[in-house]
């Protein structure tokens, strides 16, 4: 049984620094926490989508490696199906290291990229995109992320994404796309004016139906029904900004598979991405839909 929400993208394992400061060029700092979790945007997504109440499927690469094994290990556990997952033999599985600043939460990336992850598209299993809900999308599998995106797109199931970079195969997963979630980064390259709302425009000129901007704690801003929104973000004591991102992405999935509206969706889903900051990890703080939703109500927004 195909689940509600498919997604296609990246998984990693991230390995968590707590930081007083960010080193200085070839300086030392002692880190008072270390963690390993499981990390990577759609990856992080699903899982925080199912644990809000959806059924969620992993269609992502590993390698045949120990870090491969923790990754799938720890999808199962958190309740993402894993069937359509692929493990390659010979690919070298993808590590992050996070350093979190302490005194507010924000991180650094140093990224080691997967390698050798060659997968066959043939092995997709598209028709089970037809059953889904929502298909979620990030740019590091784009071969298949555009092929399923063009599936989904042509029976009606709804496309959200996450992309990050400019690139020429990201630009065209964006043009099937309907619901396009991008971090400022993105933003400050497409906008043609200096502004978030060139940005927006920008994007909805590539056809994109739904563009949001997510501008960390100062919360998000949108295009919807021709008019430009600004939401802000929640306010809690944030420990780890990592996954906010992702999670939001979740979140906002898990609400079209309700059938929120969209300025609804985006109030649930930046109230999930700030409790997840109130922990180490973009994983272990993420709520339940219970949990959300008396956060809602406990910071005075409609749930
Ligand atoms: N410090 C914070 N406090 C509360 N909410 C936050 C904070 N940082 C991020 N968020 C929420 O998470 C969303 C996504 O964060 P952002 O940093 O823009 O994405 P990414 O993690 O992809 O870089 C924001 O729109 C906001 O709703
Ligand atoms: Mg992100």
């Amino acid at each position: 049984m195909p689940s509600e929400i498919i997604g296609i993208g990246l998984a990693v394992l991230d390995h968590l620094m707590v930081v007083p400061e960010f080193p200085s060029q070839e300086g030392v700092v002692n880190s008072t926490q270390y963690q390993i979790q499981g990390g990577g945007m759609v990856a992080t997504a699903l899982v925080a989508a199912h644990r809000l109440g959806a059924s969620t499927e992993f269609w992502g690469r590993v390698g045949d490696d120990e870090n491969g094994h923790i990754i799938l290990k720890e999808l199962k556990s958190n309740g993402v199906s894993t069937s359509q997952m692929q493990v390659v033999s010979n690919g070298k599985t993808g590590v992050c290291f996070v350093m979190v600043k302490a005194t507010n939460g924000e991180r650094a990336f140093v990224v080691h990229s997967q390698k050798n992850l060659f997968v066959d598209l043939k092995s997709l299993n598209l028709e089970r995109i037809k059953k889904a809900k929502v298909l979620l999308i990030d740019a590091t599998w784009h071969e298949a992320a555009q092929q399923a995106a063009h599936f989904a797109r042509s029976h009606g199931i709804p496309v959200v994404a996450d992309i990050h970079d400019p690139s020429q195969p990201s630009l065209e997963l964006l043009g099937l796309t309907d619901y396009a979630i991008i971090p400022r980064q993105l933003a400050d390259v497409l906008s043609t004016k200096g502004d978030y709302t060139s940005a927006l425009h920008n994007l909805k000129s590539r056809n994109v139906k739904v563009p949001i901007v997510t501008l960390g704690h100062q919360g998000c801003t949108y295009l919807y029904q021709d008019k430009v929104f600004r939401h802000p973000a929640f306010q809690v004591q944030a420990v780890d900004t990592t996954g906010a991102g992702d999670c939001f992405h979740g979140a906002f999935c898990f609400s079209l598979t309700r059938g929120l509206a969209v300025p609804h969706a985006v109030t649930f889903a930046s109230a999930v991405a700030a409790l997840v900051c109130t922990k180490l990890g973009g994983r272990s703080g993420i709520p339940t839909y219970e949990e959300t939703i008396n956060f809602m109500r406990g910071q005075g927004a409609k749930a």
